[in-house]
């Protein structure tokens, strides 16, 4: 991470939060490679493994490593000394096991995570939040009090209603938060729109016209011949569609850029509201 970087807080990273109401959607496929897409804009950016059940984004991008962030929360080491570099030079810090419960933290750790949460709203222009799957009191407060929150679903009406129930969730918690859909999985364009059209309708009070252009990933054998392979799609295979998109998805987060400074000259951005939570 870079140490020269600005104290200023109108700089904080933006953070943006990938969740979903169904389990194996495509949550840390897209939230890995859409960090690459980022990192690929020349954005620094910092992708942090919030799934405290399964973390895997180290499996996923095939990196060593060093700790995890149970071992911050202990105050055991710096936030720095269990980040590792991953592809593009994106900065990954890899989930605490499953015991670790973010829920009832006591005091010191309390104050370990909030330390530890300024230091990487400052080294970074993004925070991208793997998180698990549905509303776990684990995760809520994060993926609530974030800028951005990515609900990824299939086309599945399962996955549909629980992500439509997770969205429900989140807007009692959090009603200013900027929700986006993004439907994974379509077989093509038409199913892709037609879910998109179908979730847009019934959720429309949620989303409020935050709906991302294109907000899809078609389903496509190379997602999973990159996750076997242990490689992003966004690299290995940078034509298909996922990739495609995802890079879209990138452009049109980065235009949203003008709307977080203004929040955060409000004082609104995600540290001070998870400072609210856990102060
Ligand atoms: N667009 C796609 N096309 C084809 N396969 C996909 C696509 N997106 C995801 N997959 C497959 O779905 C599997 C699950 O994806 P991923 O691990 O990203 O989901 P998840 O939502 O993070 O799961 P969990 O809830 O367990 O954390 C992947 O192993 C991948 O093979
Ligand atoms: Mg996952």
């Amino acid at each position: 991470m870079n140490p020269t970087a600005s104290l200023d807080n109108t700089s904080l990273a933006r953070v943006i939060a990938v969740t979903s109401g169904k389990g194996g959607v495509g949550k840390s496929n897209v939230a890995a490679n859409l960090a690459i897409a980022l990192a690929q804009r020349g954005r620094r950016v910092i992708l942090w493994d919030l799934d405290f059940g399964l973390a895997n984004i180290d499996t996923l991008l095939n990196l060593d490593v060093k700790g995890n962030f149970g071992d911050v929360l202990r105050g055991e080491k710096h936030i720095d000394e269990v980040t590792v570099v991953g592809p593009a030079k994106i900065h990954v810090v890899p989930g605490a096991s499953g015991d670790e419960d973010l829920a009832n933290l006591g005091d010191k750790e309390r104050g370990q995570l909030l330390k530890a949460i300024e230091y990487m709203a400052h080294h970074a222009d993004y925070i991208i939040l793997d998180t698990g799957a549905g509303i776990a009191a684990n995760t809520i407060r994060f993926t609530a009090a974030a800028d951005d929150i990515l609900i990824i679903t299939t086309p599945e009406p399962t996955a549909m209603l629980d992500a439509y129930a997770t969205m429900k969730v989140i807007y009692s918690n959090s009603p200013n938060s900027r929700l986006h859909l993004i439907m994974n999985m379509a077989r093509d364009r038409r199913e892709a729109r037609q879910a998109l059209a179908r979730m847009a309708t019934i959720a429309q009070h949620f989303l409020s016209g935050h709906l991302l252009e294109e907000g899809y990933l078609l389903h496509d054998p190379a997602v999973g011949d990159a996750v076997r392979r242990r490689k992003p799609f966004i690299l290995s295979a940078a034509d298909c569609q996922p990739a495609r998109a995802l890079h879209v998805i990138a452009h049109a987060i980065d235009r949203m850029q003008i709307v977080h400074k203004v929040r955060l000259a409000e004082n609104k951005g995600f540290l001070a509201r998870l400072a609210e939570h856990f102060g």
